[in-house]
C-alpha cells in the first residue's frame, strides 16, 4: 500500500514535468518524461550533464519500446528476450517519435527494460518513456543507494524512490551493431561478451574510439574526489604508500588480517557479481573518509571482473602493474 502511494506520487511529479530519482538493478537513475523537453532539460541541469551526451530510454517492456524504434532486427528481438528486463541497453536505430535532444541529434536511441520491481510497475502506468542517465553529478561516482542519490541531489530532485541497493551495483552493457554491422560493446557492463555471444552466435567487438558514440566510454568518468590507484599487487602498494593516509578496496578477504586502518572488502570470498554490486558504494564510503588515497585491488580480467576493471580504471590515473 505503502508502495503504490509512493508510486502514484512518483506518476504525478513525473507527469506534471518533475525529476523523480528511481531504483533499477544496476544504478539509481534521474528521471524525467521523455517526450517532455523542459523536463528532460531538467536532467541536464541538475546533472551538470554537457548536452551533447545523449539519455537512455527506460520502457515496461520491448512492446512498449516499439513506437520508438525504426526497427528491430531478429537479432535484437533475441537479446531483448534473453536479457529483458535486465543490465543490458540497446542502441538501435531511432522512430521520429524521440525527440534529437534525447539522442544529441545521433541517429540511434538507447533503450532498456529496467529490473526493479517499483521501477517496472511505475513503468507501467506511463504513457511515455522515462529519460534516466545515472542520478550522479556528471563525473561523479553512480549511485547505488537511494541515500547516494539524497546526499549528492537531493535539494534538486522532488523525489526519491528508495527501491534499496541496487542488485548489480554498474551501470548497463551498452550494446549495439557499429556502421559496418558489427556487433559492438560500448560501454561494458554485468551481461559480459560471453554472454552476449552465446546468443547471437558471434562474439562481440568492443568499442574503442574516444568519441561522442558514447562518452562513458571516456576515461575519468564515475572519479571520487580523492585520488584512486588502482593495483594487481595490493601488498607492494600498500608498502610503497604506507606513509600516507591511505584506504583500501579489496577484491576479497585476504587482507583482513592485516591491521589496515580503512579496509573495505568488496565480497569475502572473491565473487566478482558480489564484487561489481558493492564496489560503487565502497567508493562513496571511502571518498567520505577525509583520506589522501584510495587503493583499489584490480580484478581478474574476465567476465564480469573487466567491467569492475573498467569502472576502476575510470577511476583512476592508470594501473599499478605487478614488479615482474
Ligand atoms: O544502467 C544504466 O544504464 C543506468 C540506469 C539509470 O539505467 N543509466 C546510465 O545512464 O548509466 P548514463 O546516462 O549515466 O550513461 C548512458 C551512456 C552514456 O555514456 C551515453 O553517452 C550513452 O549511454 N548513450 C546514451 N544514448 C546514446 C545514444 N543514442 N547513442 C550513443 N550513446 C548513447
Ligand atoms: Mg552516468
Amino acid at each position: 500500500m505503502k508502495q503504490n502511494h509512493l508510486i502514484a506520487r512518483a506518476k504525478q511529479l513525473l507527469d506534471a514535468g518533475e525529476l523523480v530519482a528511481i531504483p533499477t538493478e544496476t544504478v539509481y537513475g534521474l528521471a524525467a518524461d521523455a517526450t517532455n523537453l523542459e523536463a528532460v532539460d531538467k536532467i541536464y541541469k541538475v546533472k551538470g550533464r554537457p548536452s551533447n551526451n545523449p539519455v537512455i530510454l527506460h520502457f515496461a517492456s520491448l512492446e512498449a519500446a516499439t513506437p520508438y524504434i525504426l526497427d528491430i532486427t531478429e537479432e535484437a528481438q533475441k537479446l531483448a528476450a534473453a536479457f529483458w528486463p535486465g543490465p543490458l541497453t540497446l542502441l538501435l536505430p531511432k522512430s521520429a517519435k524521440v525527440p534529437d535532444r534525447i539522442t544529441a541529434g545521433l541517429p540511434r536511441v538507447a533503450i532498456r527494460v529496467p529490473n526493479n520491481e517499483l521501477t517496472l510497475t511505475l513503468l507501467g502506468q506511463l504513457s511515455y518513456p522515462l529519460a534516466a542517465p545515472s542520478a550522479n553529478p556528471s563525473g561523479y561516482i553512480s549511485p547505488t543507494t537511494a541515500e547516494h542519490v539524497t546526499r549528492q541531489l537531493g535539494h534538486k530532485v522532488s523525489l526519491v524512490l528508495d527501491g534499496g541497493p541496487c542488485d548489480q551495483g554498474l551501470e548497463s552493457t551498452i550494446f549495439g551493431w557499429d556502421g559496418e554491422g558489427r556487433p559492438t560493446v560500448y560501454r561494458k557492463g554485468t551481461i559480459t561478451e560471453e554472454a552476449i555471444a552465446q546468443v547471437l552466435h558471434s562474439i562481440p567487438r568492443t568499442h574503442t574510439t574516444k568519441t561522442i558514440e558514447a562518452p562513458g566510454m571516456l576515461s575519468s568518468h564515475y572519479a571520487p574526489h580523492t585520488r584512486t590507484l588502482i593495483t594487481e599487487d595490493l601488498v607492494a602498494t600498500i608498502e610503497e604508500h604506507k606513509d600516507t593516509n591511505f584506504g583500501v578496496i579489496a577484491l576479497d578477504s585476504k587482507m583482513e588480517t592485516k591491521g589496515l586502518n580503512h579496509l573495505i572488502v568488496l565480497s569475502i570470498g572473491g565473487h566478482l557479481p558480489e564484487a561489481a554490486s558493492n564496489l560503487y558504494s565502497a567508493m562513496h564510503q571511502m571518498d567520505t573518509k577525509g583520506l589522501d588515497l584510495i587503493i583499489i585491488e584490480k580484478a581478474p580480467d574476465f567476465g564480469i571482473g573487466k567491467a569492475i576493471n573498467d569502472r576502476i580504471l575510470r577511476a583512476t590515473g592508470g594501473i599499478k602493474k605487478k614488479a615482474p
